[in-house]
Formats: structure tokens, sequence, C-alpha cells
């Protein structure tokens, strides 16, 4: 297809799952709910009343997974580490039957020649926390830091990339405004202080796994908009500024030392409860940066909407997923060149990157995606470009391993390279698992005949 040559010779080819939407056995080995346990058992909460209760259940599958993921040949896996297997109480101490599966998973990924790269929270905030006040309580940015140092402390001879949070912005706006993810609220007033303290929480935790693991490499995953303004219109420039401020100054303006937007702090209306010291760990030097990418979007004024006040406009005419996304591979570029020119990255991993379509199994056995093949391959190109116009990439994590628990959506909308059978528990690699394998022996072979 494309020139992969010019991505660097040590590139990164992963899959990424996370917890909650693989693992199943949720009450297995001493794991407490979480918020997402009670979210989707919460009739109404999820399509077709769907629950993580047994997903792929890759607790006990995860050497067969494994042999996946050797045979796709990706040499990394990206992976949510399940806070309330680890630290049930959500402080306290630790579960050793829990942090031992990791531990297990962790040897096992090594000795197949595939890097781990662990999240430490994916969303699945330990119930008994959300009961003590969740995030929009300080005290849950310091027990999550206690808990990084207990992982790093468990796996830091072994595991080298660590990666604190996934997607905040989905933590705090989609879970504490929007309510249509765990723990389902909508107010505004909630919103700004858990996201305050997500960010704080990863401020602590990458101090605590540094003090933990000299060698290690943090990165924080977001999941950063692409906005574009409806019209020309004056509103429309404005309410596409304030989704920008809302869903990429808010996450990387702090992190990069800048402090939270004001122009956003005056748009929410909410103080702040901000302390001493905080911007400076919130600001803790990273290693590299997460971008999740898979759609743009393209913004109205909207008055009489909740914060930011913007509303997002249907654009006719343009290719979409199962999950009614766009598909616009530019925003990709766009995304990766705004990290490297605005906020200097070193260092970039596309985290996630996927799309879902109804596939089925054929009467051959085989499942074939062309879709999936098409967007991953434009997706790699858009990668490919942005390496070119100087974007530090350095690896690509395709979402997801496997078909599963796609939060409010439950089981309906399938992303995995690999379908899932979910009576059966059948693996079967899709047409597009098969392309991705052979992208990753095309550049391995290309970096081998250069050198
Ligand atoms: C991202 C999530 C991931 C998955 C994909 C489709 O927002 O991080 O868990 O659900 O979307």
């Amino acid at each position: 297809m494309h020139d992969l040559t010019s991505l660097p010779a040590d590139f990164v080819w992963g899959t990424a799952t996370a917890a909650y939407q693989v693992e199943g056995a949720v009450a297995e080995d001493g794991r407490s709910p979480s918020i997402w346990d009670t979210f989707s058992h919460t009739p109404g909460k999820i399509d077709g009343n769907d629950n993580g209760d047994v997903a792929c259940d890759h607790y006990h599958r995860w050497p067969e997974d494994i042999e996946l993921m050797k045979r796709l040949g990706v040499n990394a896996y990206r992976f949510s580490i399940a806070w309330p297997r680890v630290v049930p109480g959500g402080d306290g101490p630790v579960n050793p039957a829990g942090l031992a599966f990791y531990d297990r998973l962790v040897d096992a990924l090594l000795e197949a020649g595939i890097t781990p790269y662990p999240t430490l929270y994916h969303w699945d905030l330990p119930q008994v926390l959300q009961d003590r006040g969740g995030w929009p309580a300080r005290d849950t940015a310091e027990h999550f830091a206690a808990y990084a140092a207990h992982v790093a402390a468990a796996l830091g001879d072994r595991v080298t990339q660590w990666t604190t949070l996934n997607e905040p912005l989905c933590s705090a706006w989609i879970g504490h405004l929007e309510g249509t993810m765990a723990p389902g609220l909508s107010d505004i007033a909630v919103a700004v202080p858990a996201s305050y303290h997500l960010l704080l929480g990863h401020g602590l935790a990458t101090q605590a796994i540094r003090a933990a693991v000299p060698h290690a490499q943090v990165g924080i995953v977001n999941n950063l908009g692409y906005a574009e303004p409806a019209s020309d219109s004056e509103a429309d420039v404005a309410a596409a500024r304030r989704a920008d401020g809302h869903s990429v100054r808010w996450w990387l303006d702090p992190v990069h030392g800048r402090g939270f937007p004001a122009d956003m702090v005056e748009v929410y209306g909410v103080d702040l409860p901000e302390r001493p010291g905080d911007l400076e760990t919130i600001a803790a030097p990273l290693d590299w940066l997460g971008l999740n990418y898979y759609f743009p979007t393209t913004i109205a004024d909207d008055p009489s909407g909740p914060p930011p006040f913007t509303r997002e406009v249907h654009r006719p005419d343009v290719r979409r997923t199962a999950m009614d996304w766009e598909i616009r591979d530019e925003g990709l570029e766009r995304l990766l060149m705004r990290l490297t020119d605005d906020y200097g990255a070193s260092r970039i991993h596309v985290t996630e990157n996927g799309s879902a379509w109804p596939d089925v199994v054929g009467p051959d056995g085989q499942v074939d995606d062309p879709e999936r093949i098409r967007y991953l391959e434009e997706h790699l190109a858009a990668c490919i470009r942005a390496s070119r116009r100087g974007a530090p990439v350095a690896g690509y994590f395709v979402w997801s391993l496997l078909d599963n628990f796609e939060w409010a959506y439950g089981y309906d909308k399938r992303f995995g390279l690999v379908y899932v059978d979910y009576e059966t528990q059948q693996r079967i690699i899709k047409g597009s698992g098969h392309r991705y394998g052979d992208l990753i022996r095309a550049h391995r072979r290309d970096g081998e005949r250069a050198a």
C-alpha cells in the first residue's frame, strides 16, 4: 500500500483492549464492583441491557489471546489494569490474587516478544470510592496514586511503558456531564472538579510510578476532538473554539504546564478546587503522549445546551461506521501535527484507532471485513503522512484486539481484528486481522532490507 518505510524501524505495532470490556470474571479472586458494574446493571443504561460480567472471558482465556496476538505479529499489547481487582477497597490493602493476574499476563507477553503497555485507569473506578464521592472528591486522586504505586512496585521490574489515564475526557464529560457513561451524572458543578481531580490523579500517579520504576516511560492517553465550525458565522466559529477548549486544551494545557484554559473556566462557570502546588503536580514531565482518534466533529453554537453550549451537526454524504462516526483520516494527521507543533510532543503513540462494522461469519467460517481494512489503511496512511511531516509517531495500536463490550452500546458494536462468538467464546481472526499482520511483516521486511 503505502510507503511503510517512512515509519521508524522500531515502530510499535499493537492492539488494545480495556479490563471491563474484555475480562469478565467480575466476582473472581476478590475483585470488587466498579462503577461500570453498577452502571451496566442499571436497567436502560446499556443497549440490550448488556453488561461486562462475562465479556470475552479474557481473564481465563488470555493464553489463547496472546497466541492470537502472536499470529497477528504485533509487538505490543495495550491493556488496562482493573483497580477493583488490585485494591478492592479503593484504598488500603492490595489483593494479591488480583495483582497476580496481571503478573502472569506480563510474564507471558514478554515471553511472546510482546511489550506490555498497561493503563492504570480505563474508567473502572471501584464503586466503594464512588460511594465516597468519586472523582469530584480530591481523595480519589490520592487513592489513585497509592494504587498506581502498588502496581508499579509489583510490575516495574518488567514493565517500562506506563499509562496513567485513558481518555479522562470521557470519565469527566461523558460520565459527569452527559450522563451516558458511568457514573451517569449530568452536572457541570461535579464534572469540573471530576476533570480536575482526574488530572491531579494523573500527576500524582506519574510521580508514584517514577518513584517505583526509575526507567519508566510514562504517558497519558487522550481522545482529542477535532472540531470544525458548521458555518462561517461568528457564533459557530466561537462554538468550535469552545468545543476545542472542552476536548483538547482543557486536557493538554494543564499537563504541559499551561494551566487550565481561562476562557473555559469562564464558560463552565465553576471554580476549580485548586490548592498550591497542584498545577506543578499535574504538569509532571511525560515521556510520550497517547492519542486515541476516531472521528472529527462539525460544531454549531447552541446556547440552550449544557456547557460548552455547542451541538454536533450531522454532515450528510460522509462515509460512516456502524457507530455512525464519520470516517475522515485527515483528522488524525491534523491532530498528530497539532501535538507536534503546538505541544512539542517528542513521542506520540496512536493508542487507539479502529472502526465498528456489522461483521458476520460467512459460510466458510471466515469473517470478511473490507471496510475495516480500508479504514485501517487510510488511517495508517495518515500516520505516515504526519511522520513525513515531522510528527514523532512511534506506535499505532488498533482498537481492538477482540470484539468486546462497547460500553453503552453493549456487544452489538464490533471493533475487533478478531471476531468473538459470545455464545461459545470462539475467536476468529477477521480479514482485517490478517491484513494488519501482513502490513506489520512488510514493515519489518523493509526495515531488514534497509539495515
Ligand atoms: C474509546 C475507548 C475504548 C473503546 C473505543 C471504541 O473511547 O477508550 O474503550 O470503547 O472508544
